[in-house]
């Protein structure tokens, strides 16, 4: 039940020199949906990099699937990494091809499958972040709404049991990543999938979040429910929640809500 699919033990995590998280204890189980968030430059990237063992820990230890990532022969890291879906910050779409063969990237490299059945997949995957009348289209024919989607669908090609997702909504107006909150809701509720977003946006936090972990001076400051985070004194937090007034004055009538008003309005 408590099944733990991604752990960071005592982790410490940097670059050449300079250490980035000092810290990090931090346990994701089978369905959850954790929210990591914190300041520009504090290490989010770096985290999830390190979850898929991009990056190794300079001390501790990070656990993907209950196997230490810097010990798991590189067949065995391939093979959690194929349970691990990756959505980069910023995407990372080859523009050359259209998103159906950006989608069948992953299934042609590792999957085995025939390409009749990797073709039926790429279409169902399309189907699902709502882009299959644009399946033939090429990332930059398409808005930034959906090529983060397209990014999103190929994540998701290979059926991965853990989302990463580094600021799915960056750069996007408010509707469209509220639309790109509410796939991410289905993608756990109707697939059962667990997620890790790293978002700054109070909105899709208060939309998605389970669990909110702020990561502060190099290791999590605070691991709780976004009504407690509200409560909490630690500076921390307060630093957070309060850096963007805007977001903040927005919580009472939620700005997914005015989104939601917003398109309507478009609309009719
Ligand atoms: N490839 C890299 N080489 C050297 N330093 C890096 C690299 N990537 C990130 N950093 C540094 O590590 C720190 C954390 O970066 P990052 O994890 O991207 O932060 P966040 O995602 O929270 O904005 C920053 O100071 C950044 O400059
Ligand atoms: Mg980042």
């Amino acid at each position: 039940m408590d099944e733990l699919v991604l752990e960071y033990r005592d982790v410490m995590l940097g670059y050449e020199e300079a250490p980035v998280l000092t810290r990090v204890d931090l346990r994701v189980r089978r369905g959850e949906l954790v929210v990591i968030a914190g300041s520009s430059g504090c290490g989010k990237s770096t985290l999830l990099k390190a979850a898929i063992g991009l990056l190794p820990a300079w001390e501790g230890q990070v656990r993907l699937f209950g196997q230490d990532v810097a010990t798991a022969s590189e067949g065995r890291l391939a093979e959690l990494r194929a349970r691990t879906g990756m959505l980069f910050q910023g995407g990372v779409l080859i523009n050359s091809l259209t998103i159906t063969e950006n989608v069948a990237l992953p299934l042609e490299h590792r999957s085995g499958l025939p390409p009749r059945v990797q073709e039926e997949l790429v279409r169902m995957k399309l189907a699902l972040v709502g882009l299959e009348a644009h399946r033939h289209k090429t990332p930059p024919q398409l808005s930034g709404g959906m090529r983060k989607r397209a990014a999103l669908a190929r994540a998701l090609a290979l059926d991965p049991e853990l989302l990463l997702c580094d600021e799915p909504s960056a750069g996007l107006d408010p509707v469209t990543a509220a639309g790109l909150d509410e796939l991410l809701l289905h993608l756990r509720e109707a697939l059962g999938m667990t997620l890790v977003v790293v978002t700054h946006e109070l909105s899709s936090i208060e939309t998605i979040a389970d669990r909110l972990v702020i990561v502060a001076d190099g290791r999590v400051a605070f691991d709780g429910s976004l009504p407690q985070a509200k409560q909490s004194e630690l500076a921390a937090v307060q630093d957070f929640l309060q850096r963007r007034p805007a977001e903040v004055g927005a919580l009472g009538p939620s700005l997914l809500e005015r989104a939601r008003e917003g398109e309507s309005e478009v609309r009719g």
